[in-house]
């Protein structure tokens, strides 16, 4: 699979689709890798979109350097695959971290982003506690390794459904989160604490905006994706039935109807 040097790095990235298609970018969450996007590439390739899902530094197949690493940086990182691939504008989708980089990228460089998903993310910075708890991860992280990781953080990830039913679901979030560097895990939890608090940018997110949430997410509840919609001029909000945190993952099908529609909804 390819990547590109970016601000020092090279990431690696997945392109799907047609090179003429419209440009959806689709950030992953953590401490998962671009795989997690996998499920929604089809439906979108199908109907004639390019998809690219970056591996985020850190984590998949790209370099691991000495962390922190703000979420201004990785998206700075994305906005150079943007460049690299000769993207102008394009649609920005991410789920939970993948939401809080979409918000910094688009403080960056809002002319480049024609339509925005916010998925199972909030906009508000990490509460003291939240920043103490980044630490623990990331000191968990180093000391134990990335399974320790998944053991910690699976259960909060996906529906109870989902834990309980679909082994088959739950070995292949394991095996994401196992396959990450624990230095890239620790080094993504503490750029998490650092980020800003994005409230003050909500008003001024003037493109089409789906923000889509799991009703079970216990990450970031519904009550975020609300308060998003309540500030963002052009948002409509999608509650998921019977989906946690990884909407994505416990409902793809409903998942992808949201978003496909949404695409169809604003074309380019
Ligand atoms: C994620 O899914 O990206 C993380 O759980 C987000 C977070 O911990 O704030």
């Amino acid at each position: 699979m390819p990547s590109v040097a970016v601000n020092g790095i090279a990431l690696h990235y997945h392109d799907d689709g047609p090179r003429e298609g419209s440009p959806v970018i689709f950030i992953h969450a953590f401490p998962l890798h671009r795989a997690m996007c996998d499920g929604l590439i089809g439906v979108l390739v199908e109907a004639g979109y390019r998809v690219i899902t970056p591996d985020l530094r850190g984590v998949g197949g790209s370099e691991v350097p000495p962390g922190p690493y703000p979420m201004s940086l990785l998206a700075a990182d994305v906005l150079g695959l943007a460049d690299e691939l000769g993207l102008d504008r394009f649609v920005l989708g991410g789920l939970s971290m993948g939401g809080y980089v979409s918000l910094a990228l688009l403080r960056q460089a809002p002319e480049r982003v024609r339509a925005v998903i916010l998925a199972d993310t909030r906009a508000g910075a990490d509460s003291d506690e939240g920043k103490a708890n980044r630490e623990t991860t990331a000191q968990k992280a180093e000391r134990e390794g990335s399974s320790a990781i998944a053991d910690s953080m699976l259960p909060r990830l996906l529906a109870p459904a989902t834990i309980n039913h679909k082994a088959d679901v739950v070995a292949e979030v394991r095996a994401m989160i196992e396959s990450n560097s624990p230095m890239g895990i620790a080094a993504t939890a503490r750029g998490m604490a650092l980020r800003a608090d994005s409230t003050d940018l909500l008003p001024e997110i003037d493109i089409p905006t789906l923000i889509i949430v799991g009703e079970l997410d216990a990450i970031t509840p519904p009550d975020e994706s609300r308060f998003m919609q309540g500030r963002i001029p052009d948002a409509t909000l999608t509650i998921i039935r019977d989906a946690g945190h990884l909407s994505n993952i416990d409902q793809p099908e409903e998942f992808n109807i949201k978003l496909i529609h949404f695409l169809l909804a604003h074309p380019s």
